[in-house]
């Protein structure tokens, strides 16, 4: 019998209406997302004082900002005024240790968020300016990435937000890389049904020609070794269709395979290295670490039908400084997986709004969207 992951009878999924019904979403956004921790940016996109960065999940709209002194502040990007937006820009820089609100100009302080002046012609003797404040929001900078919780009364703990934490990530000095490409894609999906993508591979050999070229065992439908009920007798096969990892030659998730000379020594070092390491932190974002850059990919709902979702790719500073590394190489890359996957979503999404059906079907390989489905399941 296999001591693998996979289910052993089938599943139903989720009600197909919870992709689309706006009860549900809103329920979602209360119990789920309003009460994690979500993923926001690299503390590179936000290394200079002033600095400012907004972001958008579902009706709320969170700005962070530098101050003058380097120090981090994340508020509601909403004016105490009349609630006008502060900052409409995905990211800039301030003039000054100010946010000047761009309807009728009340200014705050960018250090605390407090109130420093209305441009009314008298502040009446009723009006107490400590309490029009701009709204803090708790955060948390981790190995150099930035997450948020609406939830003021929310710990911190890194085993709990990355369940599948890899301690080669603590090993690799993440906070020093810096960000050589952004990409950007708002998929016609429930957030929901970008994390059922994500999480299996059947789809793989079909949707996923390239990939499943570089990772052999993808071409097989499977993600783990594990996958297949017979894996034990392939334990000692060579073949990384069978064992696993990358393509014999291939040294990352490029176009061509090369990491142009890049290999970080500390994986390379690392015997059970199988070229990527993937770590998980529903519901707002997924990295991977390859040979020579990691890629975040945060995922955050505008609205039940549509998912916003922005990669980075993060290097080692002496990676950029070399003129002769083609970023373009990894980057091309992933947006050629990113872009089928997107596709798929939008079909899937398509699909489910026929009357025609409660559930769909999860089949053995699709065990990591169960445990999905039984965590959300849980929060609500
Ligand atoms: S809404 Fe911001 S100053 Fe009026
Ligand atoms: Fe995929």
């Amino acid at each position: 019998m296999s001591e693998g992951y996979i289910l052993k009878k089938t599943e139903k999924s989720l009600p197909l209406n919870w992709y689309f019904n706006q009860n549900q979403f809103d329920k979602e956004i209360r119990k789920v997302l309003s009460k994690e921790w979500l993923y926001i940016c690299h503390e590179h996109a936000l290394s200079q004082p002033l600095s400012f960065h907004t972001v958008e999940i579902s009706k709320f709209n969170i700005l962070l900002v530098r101050d003058k002194d380097g120090n981090m502040n994340a508020y509601y990007n909403s004016c105490s005024h009349r609630g006008s937006i502060l900052k409409k820009e995905k990211n800039g820089k301030l003039k000054s240790n100010l946010l000047v609100c761009p309807y009728h100009q009340w200014s705050y302080n960018a250090s605390n968020g407090n109130l420093v002046k209305t441009s009314s012609i008298i502040d009446p003797k009723n009006f107490k300016k400590d309490k029009n404040c701009l709204i803090k929001v708790k955060f948390k900078i981790w190995n150099g990435l930035i997450f948020i919780n609406l939830d003021n009364k929310a710990k911190w703990n890194s085993k709990k937000v990355f369940p599948d934490y890899s301690d080669a990530f603590s090993q690799l000095n993440v906070s020093n890389y810096q960000i050589g490409h952004t990409w950007k894609k708002q998929i016609k999906c429930n957030w929901k049904i970008f994390w059922e993508n994500y999480s299996e591979c059947l789809h793989c050999p079909n949707l996923h020609p390239e990939l499943s070229n570089l990772v052999p065992i993808y071409g097989r439908r499977l993600v783990d070794i594990k996958d297949d009920p017979n894996w034990k007798r392939f334990i000692n096969h060579d073949d990384p269709k069978y064992k696993g990892g990358m393509k014999k030659g291939t040294e990352t998730w490029s176009m061509d395979g090369s990491a142009q000379g890049h290999r970080v020594e500390y994986l390379e070092k690392q015997t059970d290295f199988p070229g990527y390491i993937y770590m998980t932190s529903w519901p707002s974002m997924f990295l991977a670490i390859f040979t020579d850059h990691i890629r975040m990919v945060r995922i955050l709902p505008l609205s039940n039908e549509l998912t916003e979702v922005t990669a980075e790719w993060v290097f080692r500073k002496e990676t950029l400084k070399d003129k002769k590394y083609s970023m373009k190489n990894v980057v091309d890359f992933a947006v050629l997986v990113m872009k089928q996957d997107a596709e798929a979503c939008e079909l899937n999404q398509k699909g489910i709004h026929n009357p025609i059906r409660k559930n769909g079907t999860l089949m053995p390989e699709e065990y990591e969207i169960k445990r999905f489905h039984n965590w959300l399941r849980k929060k609500l």
